[in-house]
């Protein structure tokens, strides 16, 4: 299967998991633009989605799925979302979309989390994707020096501002041993809004798209 195949293909895994009459967390990217073309065939099934980015609540809107505000839902069950890399254990890094904010956000009300992704993105050691952070804008400089003492080597992604207004550093040459320590030391810097490491809420479950099918892995 090509990669694009396999995003499909998880994408329509991922309705298998979603409960009848439910308000579904929708993430954001292009596994996740699958998955919301393939929640458009059970709409009638769901009430609902919460979306994690302006993008995907458009296209959920396209398919004339009711788009609520997270903060008038009170349970969420499942969230399904792509990411970048991840790893066995489910830990993930997320963000290349921008969307990492929300996407965290949306992730930590939500019961369970379906990362859905081809199989490129099952990793050994996070890190080689850059991992991007939000950040307050009057920050940036100084976010960006206080990950040069932790090892990074930060870019500023170019030309990008995020749904809430803010910029992204990109953090380069990290190799991400411990996840869960460095999420929450990233979080520790001043101006830091949110980082793009999804390991103390990590996913439930993982569809991962390969050449013989889908395979599901829970931790
Ligand atoms: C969006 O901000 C990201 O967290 C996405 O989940 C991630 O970039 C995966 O995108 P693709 O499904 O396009 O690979």
């Amino acid at each position: 299967m090509t990669q694009d195949e396999q995003k499909r293909a998880v994408a329509a895994a991922a309705i298998q998991h979603i409960p009848i009459g439910s308000i579904v967390g929708v993430g954001t990217g292009s596994t996740a633009n699958y998955f919301i073309d393939e929640l458009a065939k059970i709409k009638h099934k769901i009430e609902g989605a919460v979306a994690s980015s302006e993008a995907s609540a458009q296209r959920l809107k396209s398919h004339d799925i009711d788009v609520y505000d997270l903060n008038n839902i009170d349970d969420l069950p499942v969230y399904v979302d792509g990411a970048d890399e991840i790893t066995e254990n489910l830990h993930m890094v997320k963000g290349g979309g921008g969307a990492l904010t929300r996407e965290k956000i949306v992730a930590a009300v939500a019961r369970k989390f379906i990362c859905i992704t081809d199989q490129s993105k099952l990793v050994n050691v996070l890190g080689n994707f850059p991992l991007p952070i939000e950040v307050i804008p009057m920050a940036r400089s100084f976010v960006a020096r206080e990950i040069v003492l932790l090892g990074g080597q930060p870019a500023l992604r170019q030309g990008f501002t995020t749904d809430n207004g803010n910029v992204i550093l990109d953090i380069h040459a990290l190799q991400i041993m411990n996840p869960v320590e460095l999420e929450t030391t990233l979080n520790q810097i001043t101006g830091v809004v949110t980082n793009g490491l999804f390991a103390r809420r990590c996913a439930n479950t993982l569809l991962l798209g390969t050449d013989d099918g889908v395979r599901e892995i829970t931790f």
